[in-house]
């Protein structure tokens, strides 16, 4: 008979991926000052995502010191692509901008400072991928202005939908025929919290299920 592992969570731990000195010295600090990161397991999500779709044009909500996006920075930089990340608070903003240098990814991320629902608002550029990480209570009001920004066919990554405040916003995205989306809940090492949901949708071609 095929069994489980005896301590699935502890097993799954080990399999996480390691991070560089950089990641790890930015895992530490979100440790210390409470910093809600992704951790390991979903920028290494993030970035196998980013690089199977050959995401080159890429939107992040919600920078803080810039750990998720040093992920999806280091995905498409090969190919010549670019990340706008969206960061409500200046220093965080001026942090992640000093932690994309560090990682060598300048020339790949754009940090701007604002609300990101306004910042949206305002922004004409099309993407491939969006990854939200923002409050949870904008999870609702961002999904029409994602659905405007991303490409026919394009990728929206949702972290932390596990969080009551992202109920409205998980119902819409699967009963809205413009998105096909699947919901997860995850078992997250290191990522704040550890078991939380992730929300992954493309944006339908030509809204209405075909199958
Ligand atoms: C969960 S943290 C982002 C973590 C980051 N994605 C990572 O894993 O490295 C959320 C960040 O979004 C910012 N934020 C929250 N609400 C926002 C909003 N409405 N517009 C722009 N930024 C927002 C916060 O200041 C915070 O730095």
């Amino acid at each position: 008979m095929t069994k489980m592992m005896p301590d699935l969570e502890g097993y799954f731990r080990g399999l996480a991926p390691d991070s560089d000195a950089l990641l790890l010295e930015l895992e530490v600090e979100a440790t210390r000052e409470s910093i809600p990161i992704v951790g390991p397991v979903v920028g290494e999500l993030l970035f196998v995502l980013a690089r199977a779709t050959g995401a080159a044009r890429i939107l992040e909500l919600g920078a803080a010191t810039g750990y998720s996006g040093i992920f999806l920075g280091r995905a498409c930089a090969g190919i010549k692509g670019r990340v706008i990340s969206l960061e409500l608070d200046e220093a965080m903003a001026q942090r992640a901008r000093g932690n994309f240098a560090r990682a060598g990814l300048s020339e790949v991320m754009e940090v701007r400072v604002g609300e990101a629902l306004k910042l949206m608002a305002e922004m004409s550029e099309t993407f491939d991928l969006i990854f939200l990480d923002i409050d949870k209570k904008s999870y609702l009001p961002a999904l029409s202005l994602c659905r405007r920004l991303l490409r026919p066919g394009g990728l929206l990554v949702a972290d932390n939908v596990g969080f009551s405040g992202a109920a409205d916003f998980n119902r819409e995205i699967l009963e809205n025929p413009a998105w096909r989306a699947v919901h997860l809940l995850s078992f997250l090492p290191r990522h704040s919290p550890e078991h939380d949901g992730l929300a992954l949708a493309v944006k339908e071609a030509r809204p209405g299920r075909l199958w």
